[in-house]
C-alpha cells in the first residue's frame, strides 16, 4: 500500500476535512476528533501526516507530533506517534500496519527524530509489538492540555521505536514531555 507523507502546511482544506472524518470514524468516542484533526497537543506547520488512500477514499493515518523531550539529564527529539487508525471498513486489511511501518521508516531514516513515542491502551500493545516498539517503564510527567502538571505512571502504556538512535540508547530517568500528550 502506497503511504503519503504530507507536511500539515501543505495539507490542502479537503485532506484536513479528510483526516477529520477518518478520525472521527476510528475514534468515535474522541471528542476532539469532532471539531479539530488533534487530541491534547495542537498542530504545528511542520510536522508530518502518513495517510494511505485505497479507490481514492483515505482508509488510514499517523500524525507525528515533534517535541524536545527531557530524559534524566539528557535532551531528546521525539516524534510523537498520534492518531493511529485505519477506517472501521478496512480493519484487518493490513492498512494500519502499513501506515505505521512508514512511520517507521520515516523515524529511522529522516535525520529528525532520536526516537519515536506512543502512549496506547493495553489491546493495542501486540499491534505496536509486532511493529517492533517496546514499553519503556520511565516515570512520565506531561502537561495536561490547561498547562496543569500531570504524571504517568511506570508501565502506562508508553512504548518506544528507534529513530537516530536504537532502542539500547533510551536513558533512564524520567520523562518530561515538555508539554501535554498527542
Ligand atoms: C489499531 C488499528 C490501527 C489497527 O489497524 P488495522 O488496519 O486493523 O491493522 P492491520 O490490518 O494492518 O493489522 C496488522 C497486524 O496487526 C494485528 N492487529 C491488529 N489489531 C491488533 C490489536 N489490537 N492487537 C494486536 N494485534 C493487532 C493484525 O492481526 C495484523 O497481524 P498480521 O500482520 O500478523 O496479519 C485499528 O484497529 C484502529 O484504527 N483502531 C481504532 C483507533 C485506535 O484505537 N488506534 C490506536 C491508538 S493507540
Amino acid at each position: 500500500m502506497d503511504v503519503t507523507i504530507t507536511a500539515e502546511r501543505d495539507l490542502t482544506p479537503q485532506q484536513e476535512r479528510e483526516i477529520m472524518e477518518l478520525q472521527q470514524a476510528a475514534f468515535p468516542k474522541t471528542e476532539s476528533f469532532v471539531h479539530q484533526r488533534w487530541h491534547n497537543t495542537p498542530l504545528s506547520d511542520d510536522e508530518p501526516w502518513f495517510t494511505i488512500r485505497r479507490d481514492g477514499r483515505l482508509i488510514a493515518g499517523v500524525r507525528l507530533v515533534p517535541r524536545r523531550v527531557s530524559i534524566g539529564e539528557k535532551e531528546l527529539d521525539i516524534g510523537g506517534i498520534a492518531n493511529v487508525c485505519s477506517h472501521p471498513d478496512v480493519r484487518g486489511a493490513g492498512a494500519g500496519k502499513a501506515v505505521m511501518q512508514a512511520v517507521r521508516e520515516y523515524l529511522q531514516t529522516e535525520d529528525r527524530f532520536d526516537f519515536g513515542l506512543l502512549f496506547c491502551n493495553p489491546e493495542h500493545r501486540g499491534f505496536y509489538a509486532a511493529l517492533g516498539c517496546v514499553d519503556i517503564d520511565n516515570e512520565l510527567v506531561h502537561e495536561h492540555p490547561d498547562g496543569t502538571p500531570a504524571r504517568r505512571k511506570p508501565g502506562g502504556g508508553a512504548m518506544i521505536c528507534s529513530g537516530r538512535m536504537s532502542l539500547d540508547d533510551w536513558p533512564a530517568g524520567e520523562v518530561n514531555l515538555n508539554g501535554p500528550t498527542w
